[in-house]
């Protein structure tokens, strides 16, 4: 009995020994890898050579102003300047937002700062819409011809196997077009499909592909603002679908399409009749026609983001170059 006690007691000693033997190892290896204070001065005077810094200060702390500190005189480390964005008097800088301006909070920050916009308002000094129409007849310039998209007058899209296609990201019960697709779905089947719907298919060019069996597709812009006219517009022109289109007035949507391509959901005084109208269309192949056969006359253009809207900026810098501008 004795024994078996003082077997037990070596066997946790020895335990003990271990653990004991194994967090000093363990200490050891931490200490190993803990920072040394004094190690950050040979770091320092490592690079006293003559060779000379200069570091940008992009954005002051809190967005408050100071003076930068002369790094020489306060510490003793030389070779280094301190900058905070320096602007050229040369150089211009161009503000560029394809977002509406009810998702665009706090602009009056920028009120006097940049020389140039460039956005899908006609009014921007660089205008570059989300697409545009080239007629077919003229002769487009090089850039226009190479990536426009003639559109064809689809007799088969006159027999679409669905009716309506909404695609949707950001739903919010808040915003006008969620209110318009409640109202619409009590009177026909509307197909929803994004994060609220149903998953959309994979891959470029998915949602035209998708909107491509669709008769209508409801191109619902998230807040009304002048010219602000997304891809959704020309998803729905290069699937062959008519737009029901949500958003500026409809003389502004005139602007980008003939009257015939697209059915304004003001024009109608409440959803019913608007349903309706949707549904006669389906039925009459020939009232349906009249809103597609303005296709053939016309390509369609995309810009591609990001590509082209830098290089659209390089040009009209180049073609403003030397001139003061505001
Ligand atoms: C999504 O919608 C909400 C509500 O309208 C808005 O606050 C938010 O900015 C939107 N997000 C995007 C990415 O548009
Ligand atoms: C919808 O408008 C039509 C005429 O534009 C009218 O006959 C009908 O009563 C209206 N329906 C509702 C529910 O307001
Ligand atoms: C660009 O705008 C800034 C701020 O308004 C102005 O100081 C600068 O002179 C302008 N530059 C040119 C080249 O027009």
């Amino acid at each position: 009995m004795r024994r078996a006690a003082s077997r037990l007691v070596s066997r946790t000693c020895s335990s003990v020994c271990v653990a004991t033997v194994g967090f000093v190892l363990l200490l050891g290896v931490c200490l190993l890898y803990l920072p040394d204070p004094f190690s950050l001065e040979p770091l320092v005077s490592v690079s006293d050579d003559n060779s000379e810094v200069t570091l940008l200060i992009w954005m002051h702390p809190f967005g408050q102003y100071r003076k930068l500190p002369h790094c020489g005189g306060l510490y003793g480390i030389e070779g280094c300047t301190l900058t905070d964005k320096p602007r050229p008097r040369a150089q211009k800088w161009v503000w560029m937002n394809y977002e509406s301006p009810a998702h665009t909070p706090g602009l009056w920050r920028f009120e006097g700062v940049f020389n140039l916009t460039m956005t899908y308002r006609t009014d921007s000094d660089i205008f570059l819409p989300y697409g545009y129409l080239i007629p077919r007849g003229r002769r487009a310039k090089g850039l226009q011809n190479r990536y426009a998209r003639p559109l064809h007058v689809l007799s088969r899209s006159l027999l679409r196997p669905r009716l309506v296609a909404w695609v949707i990201s950001n739903w919010s019960e808040s915003q006008a077009r969620v209110a318009f697709y409640y109202q619409l779905r009590r009177y026909l089947q509307v197909d929803v499909f994004g994060r609220a719907g149903r998953p959309l298919p994979a891959g470029s060019g998915n949602v035209v592909r998708l909107v491509s069996r669709y008769q209508f597709y409801l191109a619902l812009e998230n807040s009304p603002h002048t010219d602000y006219i997304t891809e959704k517009l020309w998803n729905a022109v290069l699937a062959g679908a008519v737009p029901v289109v949500l958003g500026p007035s409809r003389q502004n949507y005139e602007r980008f399409l003939p009257p015939p391509g697209l059915y304004p959901r003001r024009r109608f005084s409440n959803c019913s009749s608007f349903g309706r109208y949707l549904l006669m269309l389906k039925r009459n192949p020939i009232q349906l026609k009249r809103h597609l056969d303005w296709r053939g006359s016309y390509s369609v253009h995309q810009p591609s983001f990001w590509a082209e809207h830098y290089c659209t900026v390089c040009r009209a810098v180049k073609k403003t170059r030397g001139k003061a501008t505001r």
